[in-house]
């Protein structure tokens, strides 16, 4: 840890550290998953859904740069590199040859509700922890992460 004079004490700062880098991983990793749907999708919806799974990735950016620059001003590092993202993600690996929309559809859909659930268990860890701003974060990205499901899932129902 780096030095600073942020008042949340090192143990609090330690603990969210490792929770931000731990979401940034899973965040760093959707983005991904979406871009590879956005690159591979065929079928007949695939102008409206090569637009919306970029438009979910784009989302995706100023939150991965929150997560990131969180870990810093608390002391931290950031682990961004993707050897310690793919180390890190706790989002199953994607499939990567399909490409029908549904496939996309349904491997997006879970993805989505994992990472959802993922960061309102983070919302609770940092409220414990007393950091209020970071479960602030946390409910920022997951109320985006709920309406991004809702986009996804919408297509299948
Ligand atoms: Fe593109």
């Amino acid at each position: 840890m780096h030095g600073t004079s942020n008042t949340l004490p090192l143990a609090t700062r330690k603990k969210i550290v490792d929770l931000l880098n731990d979401r940034l991983a899973d965040a760093v990793d959707l983005y991904a998953q979406l871009k590879h749907a956005h690159w591979n999708v065929k079928g007949p919806n695939f102008i409206a859904l090569h637009e919306l799974f970029d438009q979910l990735a784009a989302n995706l950016l100023p939150h991965i740069d929150d997560l990131a620059e969180r870990c810093v001003q608390l002391g931290g590092a950031a682990r961004g590199t993707l050897a310690s993202i793919t180390k890190a993600s706790s989002l199953p690996e994607y499939p990567a040859t399909i490409t029908a929309g549904e496939k996309h559809i349904e491997s997006l859909t879970e993805a989505f509700s994992i990472y959802g659930d993922l960061m309102r268990k983070a919302i609770e860890l940092a409220d414990t922890a007393k950091d209020k701003d970071t479960a602030d974060l946390f409910t920022g990205i997951s109320r985006d992460a709920d309406k991004a499901l809702w986009f996804i899932e919408s297509h299948a129902q």
